[in-house]
């Protein structure tokens, strides 16, 4: 069965097929990140027109990549939630169309679910039941898996995303939008012991995460040292890169262990998301899972942010599970897993 997939919920236009949830036929990503690098971050109405301006040259490059037209794919599967609410609108009108000119139906697919399944694309023995942690640039969520299409949900966080933490925390070093990739980079030559920064809790929910205070404590910690004449060199970047990835790992570990000591110990572990490419991440959480005795499942780098195939390979299990939209399919900004 090929599922054509559409994705745009922040600033990525993309499109993809997949075969049977598992096999990847193309996968197309129209990134957006030059444009909002002049901003410092995404701004919401330019990323919906830019959207407008490249699905349908994406979706047919899509297509042809795989070898398809329109008439091969059995099912169109489309992110309606969560993003940014102008951004999912523009690739649901556009799928909405899509279906109801060719007659395909219409598959709505939760963004998260998706990343998740980016794993299922290289993983082909792995299936639910699993504790999965998705770590992106807007969501930071974790959940157990108990089926293809049932998501048991344990922690979110409760304010800023990991990813985006990484990317204010980038910019107040001089870093180009989106930072995550450059700080982690830095990480690995900084002294993560050289500036103490703590791990956001939340009281009376200690699955869920928080990453605004920690956020702020390296913005004034910046501010700070260069008021108090610090050059912002390549040594002060890595070491505040350091810090805070280390602070952000023990936020994020520090909830997966607690719930692998609280839950089945048959469960393995997926991490997906954007922030999933971060190399000290994927090490902690590697680790993490050997003590448990666990197998840890990742996606690989080019699979980690924003992408259709992903969806297309959820979609397939929502389709196989009866999961339907109509034209009266709307989007969400927020919606839970
Ligand atoms: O999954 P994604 O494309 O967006 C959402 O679905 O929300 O994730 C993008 C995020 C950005 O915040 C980016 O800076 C971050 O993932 N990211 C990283 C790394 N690569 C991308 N963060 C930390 N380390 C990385 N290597």
């Amino acid at each position: 069965m090929l599922i054509l997939g559409i994705e745009s919920s922040c600033d990525e236009t993309a499109a993809a097929v997949v075969e049977d949830g598992r096999i990847l036929r193309s996968n197309i990503v129209a990134t957006q990140t030059d444009i909002h690098a002049l901003y410092g971050g995404v701004v919401p109405e330019i990323a919906s027109r830019a959207h407008t301006e490249a699905i349908h040259g994406v979706t047919e490059e899509a297509l042809s990549a795989a070898g398809v037209t329109m008439d091969d794919i059995d099912a169109i599967a489309v992110t309606n939630a969560p993003g940014l609410i102008g951004a999912l609108l523009t690739g649901l009108s556009f799928a909405k169309g899509l279906a109801y000119s060719s007659g395909k139906p219409l598959v709505p697919v939760h963004h998260l679910r998706g990343h998740i399944a980016a794993v299922y694309l290289v993983e082909p023995e792995l299936k639910p039941p699993f504790v999965a942690l998705c770590v992106s640039g807007g969501n930071t969520e974790l959940m157990i898996a108990e089926d293809y299409t049932d998501y048991r949900f344990v922690g979110t966080t409760r304010d800023d995303a990991a990813g985006e933490a990484f990317d204010k925390c980038a910019r107040v070093l001089g870093l180009p939008y989106p930072g995550g990739a450059a700080m982690d980079k830095l990480a690995s030559i900084g002294n993560s012991e050289a500036f103490r920064f703590h791990e956001g809790s939340v009281d009376g929910a200690p699955y869920d995460f928080s990453f605004s205070g920690l956020k702020t404590s390296v913005i004034n910690t910046v501010h700070t040292e260069q008021q108090r004449g610090r050059v912002m060199d390549d040594t002060f970047r890595a070491d505040i890169a350091a810090s805070f990835t280390k602070a952000v790992v023990k936020t994020v570990t520090g909830r997966l262990e607690m719930l692998l000591q609280n839950s089945d110990p048959a469960l393995n572990v997926v991490l997906s998301g954007g922030v999933a490419a971060n190399s000290h991440l994927r090490k902690a959480c590697k680790d993490l899972a050997e003590k448990y005795g666990r197998k840890l499942y990742l996606p690989p780098l080019k699979l980690c942010g924003d992408n259709a195939a992903m969806i297309a390979a959820q979609g397939y299990y929502e389709y196989m599970a009866g999961v339907r939209g109509d034209l009266s399919l709307n989007a969400y900004a927020t919606k839970r897993v």
